[in-house]
């Protein structure tokens, strides 16, 4: 137990925070200062996490932006404002071309990529009413490149776009927004596939190493960075292709 944290520590919004890199990151952010208060599906273990870290748990659906409106408002009436919100939550993708339903389709759709878009549309007054604030989204290395989970690669590359297109937007309301997209890491979401990943000599980084690079990152000044993290290596931002309009 970490116990209460510092009444006037920075306030951090973690969807996800029950488990893997989300329960990581609330637990290290908590463990240095940060007040922190999450977000998820599962109560059982979100409120053991948070009893853990001292803070906050509130029941949250993401794909549902009415649940996204209310854990903002539940976080800053807990602790008085909100300086970060890691929008982590994600389902591995409910069907593949071969298996397709459009049910399962949305089911993928709305909680990988709705719930990031909800997450970060319900704190935004907050963060402009307090002059800024930082917005990073776990993303994943398929959303760099491709995978057979076709529709979870395909949300990830939108968030990839979505970085991107609103960072530039955000920047005058001094609010940063960034993605840090994960190799494999050794979190639940992963552990049916464990032994076949070691079996074939790829590497999975813990989900503290993501933790401690989501840290980093929020203490970055720059906006709008694409950040690539793989088992052993440091964190960095992705250079991605420029491409610009010919003019006539
Ligand atoms: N594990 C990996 O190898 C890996 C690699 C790259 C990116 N990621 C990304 O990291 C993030 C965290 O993944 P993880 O591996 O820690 O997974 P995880 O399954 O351990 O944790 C995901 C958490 O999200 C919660 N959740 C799922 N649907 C939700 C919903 N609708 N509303 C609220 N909470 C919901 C779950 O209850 C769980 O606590 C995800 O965005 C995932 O795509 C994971």
């Amino acid at each position: 137990m970490m116990g209460r944290q510092a009444a006037d520590g920075p306030v951090a919004l973690i969807t996800g925070g029950a488990s893997g890199i989300g329960a990581a990151t609330s637990r290290r952010l908590a463990g240095h200062g940060w007040r922190v208060a999450i977000a998820d599906i599962d109560t059982a273990r979100a409120t053991a996490v948070a009893d853990d870290c001292g803070g906050l748990f509130v029941a949250t659906d993401v794909a549902s932006a009415d649940d996204n409106e209310h854990v903002v408002a539940c976080t800053v009436e807990e602790f008085g404002r909100l300086d970060a919100v890691v929008l982590n939550a994600a389902i591995a993708g409910r069907c593949g071309l071969d298996d397709f339903s459009p049910q399962r389709y949305r089911d993928t759709m709305r909680t990988d990529l709705d719930g990031v878009v909800y997450g970060l549309h319900a704190a935004l007054p907050q963060l402009r009413r307090q002059g800024g604030g930082h917005l990073l989204i776990t993303g994943s290395i398929a959303g760099l490149t491709g995978s057979p989970d076709v529709f979870y690669a395909t949300a990830k590359h939108a968030l990839i776009g979505l970085v991107r297109s609103a960072a530039p937007l955000l920047e005058r309301d001094h609010i940063r927004l960034n993605t840090i997209c994960p190799g494999l890491v050794n979190t639940p979401a992963l552990a049916s596939l464990r032994t076949t990943l070691l079996a074939h000599g790829l590497l999975l980084a813990e989900p503290d190493e993501v933790a401690a690079a989501i840290e980093t990152i929020l203490a970055d000044d720059r906006t709008g960075q694409v950040w690539s993290l793989q088992a052993g290596r440091p964190a960095a931002p992705v250079e991605l292709p420029e491409v610009h309009l010919i003019p006539r």
